[in-house]
């Protein structure tokens, strides 16, 4: 039912539009060009749960259109590496960049997070990700592969946004995933991958509650400019995405699919 509908294409390629600037800042507060389930409070906080400082060296693994990294970057003078399975949120994220003036500091790749990342060992300070994990093949390979790529000492952060918290339909589970692949996590298997990767968990946060209330945002504020989107995405894409936003209020707020925010140290 809910298949082929397009969620990144078109929140990327549209990144730009006011009306998809609006829905952002009514949905999040502050617009960093999110897709994602991060409230405006976590986005002031992962630099401090990441140790952040301006000597920092960071990755952001699926950073979308990347305006939380060219943020991060601008506020705190770190580097930052972004990198991204979609080809249309590299371009945003490239463009943004360079409109900001932060390329001497900030750029964006195109890479699957599942394959092997051109890299060097130890070479990053830090490295978040923000609801990216849920789509990614080989959890325990991507996990093994950050624990190489960051410095000893080094902060890694990232959520998973599909931990299973009760009874699920076929149908709830088919309108919750409405581009590409998901992978639905039992509870206690993040922690228990992280710890086979030889990375050390620190937190495990339980963040459900935000998925709750941005899906809920996310989707009033769309429908506030149904004719507006319809003429940019088309009506059977807008209604899949509406479909999509209210299946993850109903899940989020009854808590049957939960989201968590680990943080994670080497
Ligand atoms: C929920 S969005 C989050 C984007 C951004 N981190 C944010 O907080 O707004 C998930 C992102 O993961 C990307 N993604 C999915 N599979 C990926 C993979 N195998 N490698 C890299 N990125 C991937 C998607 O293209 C999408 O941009």
């Amino acid at each position: 039912m809910s298949k082929n509908i397009d969620l990144y294409n078109s929140s990327y390629s549209n990144y730009s539009l006011e009306t998809y600037s609006e829905i952002r800042r009514e949905t999040y507060g502050e617009d960093y060009g999110q897709t994602s389930w991060v409230s405006t409070a976590e986005s002031h906080e992962i630099p401090e749960l990441l140790q952040l400082t301006s000597d920092s060296s960071v990755l952001d693994i699926g950073c979308g259109s990347g305006g939380y990294a060219v943020g991060l970057a601008k506020r705190i003078g770190c580097r930052v590496v972004g990198f991204e399975i979609n080809a249309s949120g590299v371009k945003t994220a490239n463009a943004l960049a360079e409109n900001e003036k932060v390329t001497d500091i900030v750029k964006f790749e195109q890479h699957d997070a599942s394959k092997e990342l051109p890299y060097e060992d130890n070479s990053f300070d830090a490295i978040y990700s923000t609801d990216v994990m849920c789509h990614v093949p080989l959890r325990r390979e991507v996990l093994s592969n950050t624990q190489r790529l960051l410095k000893s000492g080094g902060r890694f952060v990232f959520s998973d946004a599909l931990v299973i918290g009760g009874l699920i339909s076929y149908e709830e589970l088919e309108t919750r995933c409405p581009d590409g692949m998901y992978f639905f996590s039992p509870p206690g298997i993040n922690e228990q991958l992280i710890q086979e990767s030889g990375l050390k968990l620190l937190e495990a946060r339980d963040t459900t509650e935000n998925s709750a209330l941005l899906s809920k945002r996310w989707h009033d504020a769309r429908e506030k400019r149904k004719d507006a989107l319809i003429a940019c995405e088309g009506e059977e894409n807008f209604l899949g995405v509406q479909r999509f936003l209210a299946g993850v209020h109903r899940l989020t707020s009854e808590r049957r699919l939960l989201r968590f925010l680990y943080t994670c140290s080497k």
